[in-house]
């Protein structure tokens, strides 16, 4: 699998979460680098601190949003950020456990589709009930 890259296509409508999801782009593809010979492999623990960081920060800021506009969706799509926080965890625990035999193509293939999905089917609902909450205080 190719490096993954934003695109307008992908916008939310939300220029921080938008913001954000580019970060989280450019995480996975220093994986991608370090499978390519461009990123050194030592610094792989580190962008697995970064990964389970970044989501950390990441959902929690979705959730606050969809909570802010009450959003009817929030538990189904916090499981789901549940899911992939505990997924991250293992990933992270597997490589300090094992560095040399970890199957760094399989978890960039498995995260880079996960937030592709994530971001155009299931973010993109919030930023609409966003916008419906801000145009119903107009
Ligand atoms: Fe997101
Ligand atoms: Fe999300």
């Amino acid at each position: 699998m190719s490096l993954i890259k934003w695109s307008e296509k992908m916008s939310v409508g939300n220029a921080a979460l938008d913001r954000d999801h580019q970060t989280l782009l450019n995480i996975l593809n220093q994986f991608h680098g370090v499978m390519r010979g461009r990123v050194e492999r030592e610094a792989l623990s580190g962008l697995f601190e970064e990964l389970a960081h970044y989501t950390e920060y990441h959902f929690e800021m979705e959730e606050r949003l969809m909570r802010m506009c009450a959003y009817a969706e929030l538990e189904d799509h916090k499981a789901l950020h549940d899911g992939l926080k505990r997924r991250v965890a293992v990933f992270k625990d597997r490589h300090a456990a094992d560095p040399e035999n970890f199957p760094l193509l399989e978890m960039f293939d498995f995260l880079s589709d996960w937030m592709m999905r994530h971001i155009l089917r299931e973010d993109m609902k919030i930023s609409k009930a966003l916008q419906a909450a801000k145009r119903k205080k107009k």
